[in-house]
């Protein structure tokens, strides 16, 4: 978990926050070993910004890696308190990783919190439902 933790704060500082100023950073782990990251991106119209958790998730679909092959996830940001992803990012989490993929939640002080992807969102919106 610490390597995955130091690729997340290795781009935590590109990510581009300029009107929250609230920087985040996820790093997923596939299971071949790879490491993809990513970080939030605002947008003057606030309403597009991409959350960092979602940037790493559709890169590592973008590159072809599905669910079955994501064994992590850490998050981070400049916070020494616990921050845990956004509904929308809930919902995204829930339908392109595992319910049992492990979630490290690591603050800036290194303190870790880590949950499941099921724990995340009990009751889940999925397919089943339409
Ligand atoms: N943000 C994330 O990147 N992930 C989350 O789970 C929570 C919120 C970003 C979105 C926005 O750029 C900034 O944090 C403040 O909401």
């Amino acid at each position: 978990m610490n390597d995955l933790y130091e690729q997340a704060k290795n781009v935590l500082s590109n990510s581009y926050s300029k009107y929250s100023g609230f920087k985040v950073a996820a790093a997923i782990r596939l299971h071949d070993g790879t490491i993809i990251t990513g970080v939030n991106v605002e947008n003057a119209s606030f309403g597009l910004t991409n959350c960092a958790e979602r940037t790493a998730l559709y890169t590592a679909y973008t590159k072809g890696y599905r669910k079955e092959d994501i064994k992590e996830m850490v998050i981070t940001t400049e916070k020494d308190h616990l921050v845990s992803p956004c509904g929308a990012c809930r919902q995204v989490m829930s339908e392109l990783m595992t319910p049992d993929v492990p979630i490290h939640l690591v603050t800036n002080n290194g303190s870790v919190t880590t949950v499941s992807n099921k724990e995340l969102l009990p009751l889940a919106f999925d397919e089943s439902d339409l």
